[in-house]
């Protein structure tokens, strides 16, 4: 039975009366990926207010690797919801943030002793992560990587290495941020790991000596920036660099964490240990939530009051997170994960020899970017990526595009999701690409 049910044209009427109220109460620089209402969602599914089913590939932008409303989550939720709602942490504790965070201090990459802060964003997550690295090593200097993306604060804008949207007309940002390339293989002109270590040794000897750098902060596989996956010797070569010279590593997990790459967390596919890392999105299985996660002497080490917030690790998130990482690991989604991303490579593969324009197929697990490009200049084909991404939501398949050049259609469905959910998924996207390719390309 196939899971998309379409019963009206794409937006239905519902949808076009919401949108229109959307755009006559909100701003429009918020921005919306599709043009959808929603009454409800399960699963791998989200139904609109019209009645129309849809495979979600986008799953709240990686929030939902456990699927929406999952049952264990729910349950937490109502539970907690009869007890109590909010206490605020630094003034009253109650067991699930404890909970929590001992939990987090059992999971995340490492044996040594290690404490957990929480939050309610990644970008809180990666602007707080920024600061106990600062604290800690009583240096200013951050070093980040272009085309990353860490949130939407003014510290996190510094570090996110994009200008068009997230940037502009919000400087200046805030200061002794230098940057290096991100070691994209496919867009690099010779070795891109030499070219990334050149350029950080350009940022040593031109303007942030390393006894001046407090953290190096990285997505282990870029999210937003096009799921760009680093070259193999990369990150334990960076970890090596951070230890020579007393520099904190941070890994950006917010978006790669939680078995959407095959593993628990992305960082372990090179055995490498981070001094912080940064989760949320999944974490919090459909509910506001972040952490940091670090060495207990580098958490230990500010004054006591310096971090925190009223809302971080409210108890409804902490009960939601810890029965979404219970699912995770009862239903097995983190080996699912790689079940699935292989699924789609299979259907992709074809496609990519019949389609020129699909320039790499990239990524770990259930972490899939497509990037289109012309295959002989490289010219990222950004329209056709909206258009395909239009014609398939047409068809009933909800997909997210990614990469400077919004280029890379990229793959974040539930980890619940079936595979012939998968098989349909691509069928859709299969029949869409032909679809738009001769429209566009030819
Ligand atoms: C890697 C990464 N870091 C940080 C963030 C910011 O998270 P939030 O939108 O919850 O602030 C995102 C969001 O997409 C992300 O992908």
């Amino acid at each position: 039975m196939k899971s998309v049910v379409l019963k009206t044209e794409i937006p239905g009427p519902k949808s076009r009366e919401l949108m229109a109220r959307v755009h006559e109460h909100t701003p429009k620089s918020v921005g919306h990926g599709t043009p959808l209402g929603i009454a409800s969602a399960q699963g791998a599914t989200v139904t609109d207010l019209d009645g129309n089913t849809f495979l979600d590939f986008s799953g709240g932008i990686g929030t939902l690797n456990m699927g929406h409303c999952p049952p264990a989550v729910v349950k937490a939720i109502q539970e907690q919801a009869e007890e109590y709602m909010h206490l605020c942490f630094q003034v009253l504790a109650y067991p699930s943030y404890v909970d929590l965070c001992a939990k987090l201090n059992a999971i995340t990459p490492g044996s040594h002793a290690k404490k957990t802060v929480l939050f309610n964003s990644g970008a809180e997550g990666t602007e707080n992560a920024v600061k106990i690295a600062r604290a800690y090593t009583g240096r200013s200097g951050i070093i980040v990587f272009d085309r990353a993306f860490h949130g939407r604060t003014m510290m996190c804008l510094g570090m996110t290495g994009q200008v068009k949207p997230y940037k502009v007309g919000f400087g200046p940002f805030p200061g002794e941020l230098a940057r290096i390339p991100y070691p994209y293989s496919y867009r690099s002109h010779g070795d891109a790991e030499e070219a990334t270590f050149h350029a950080l040794d350009q940022v040593f000897r031109c303007d942030l000596p390393p006894e001046k750098v407090a953290c190096i902060i990285i997505e282990p596989i870029l999210g937003e920036g096009g799921f760009v996956v680093p070259p193999p010797t990369f990150l334990p070569r960076l970890r090596k660099l951070c230890d020579q010279h007393g520099i904190l590593l941070i890994a950006d997990e917010v978006q790669t964490g939680f078995g959407r790459t095959g593993k628990l967390f992305c960082i372990e596919h090179w055995n490498v240990i981070p001094d912080l890392m940064v989760m949320a999105k999944s974490l919090g299985g459909g509910t506001p939530l972040s952490a940091v996660t670090g060495k207990a002497e580098i958490m230990d080490a500010l004054v006591t009051g310096s971090i925190g917030g009223t809302y971080g690790g409210n108890p409804l998130a902490c009960r939601a997170a810890l029965a979404a990482i219970e699912t995770l690991e009862k239903d097995g989604l983190v080996e699912r994960a790689n079940l699935l991303g292989e699924r789609v490579r299979q259907h992709l593969k074809p496609l990519q020899e019949r389609f020129p324009v699909i320039a790499e197929v990239r990524g770990l697990g259930a972490m899939i970017g497509i990037e289109l490009a012309d295959p002989e200049t490289k010219e990222p084909a950004g329209a056709l990526a909206a258009e395909l991404i239009s014609a398939c939501l047409k068809k009933g398949l909800i997909m997210l595009k990614a990469g400077a050049g919004n280029n890379v259609i990229r793959t974040l469905m539930p980890l619940v999701m079936s595979e012939e959910q998968v098989d349909e998924a691509m069928e859709i996207l299969a029949g869409c690409l032909e679809e738009v390719h001769q429209v566009v390309v030819s």
